[in-house]
């Protein structure tokens, strides 16, 4: 059974980023199991905890479950046209203490969306540059940008149109092709 751990840029009860995350997990295939790892708790990157010897535990915990996944799917808005610091946090976190990042190797796929029409590019190019110094294998094609993203969702957050869905199954599925390969 592969593991693959979604990360939502978003803390926003109501985040479009956690409901597109919700409708994404359904569609990967048996043999696969998702789990959303939480990231809002992890006290900001303080090189000092790592030096010093005074880790947090929850920087701890959360390195120790990430170390347990085998691919991440990044589901994430953009904020004044990149990462929301929330999730550019946690990549720090796992990054270190050098030499022992959580990411290093593992295949990795980015959704950005916004409720505007711009689909938060900015901040899915940013991750990119990121995760390539993580030495993550991103997947390259199907690119998924999602733009009006309310209206791609009902009031109970459930996607609306089959074509939605359908193109989100075929990004799922050149995902699991990636990791297949890794
Ligand atoms: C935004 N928003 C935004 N949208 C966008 O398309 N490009 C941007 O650069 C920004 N910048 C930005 C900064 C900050 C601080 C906030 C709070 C918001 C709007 C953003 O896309 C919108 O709030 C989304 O709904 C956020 O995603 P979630 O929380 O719904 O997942």
């Amino acid at each position: 059974m592969a593991k693959v751990g979604i990360l939502v840029g978003s803390l926003r009860k109501d985040s479009f980023s956690k409901k597109i995350a919700q409708n994404v997990a359904p569609l990967f295939p048996e043999g696969y199991e998702t789990e959303m790892i939480e990231i809002g708790h992890l006290p900001l990157y303080n090189q000092d905890y790592d030096d010093e010897n005074k880790v947090p535990e929850a920087y701890t915990i959360f390195r120790t479950t990430m170390q347990a996944i085998d691919a991440v799917l990044f589901v994430t808005p953009e904020y004044n046209r990149s990462v929301p610091s929330v999730l550019k946090n946690a990549l720090d976190v796992g990054s270190r203490p050098y030499g022992s990042s959580v990411w290093d190797g593992k295949p990795a796929a980015i959704i950005s969306q916004s409720p505007g029409n711009l689909s938060a590019f900015g901040a899915n190019h940013h991750l990119r540059q990121s995760l390539v110094f993580l030495n993550m294998p991103i997947l390259q094609q199907p690119e998924a940008y999602l733009g009006n993203v309310a209206e791609l969702l009902d009031e109970n957050g459930h996607l609306k149109n089959e074509g939605t869905r359908e193109f989100l199954q075929t990004f799922v599925d050149a995902f699991i092709e990636l990791i297949k390969k890794h």
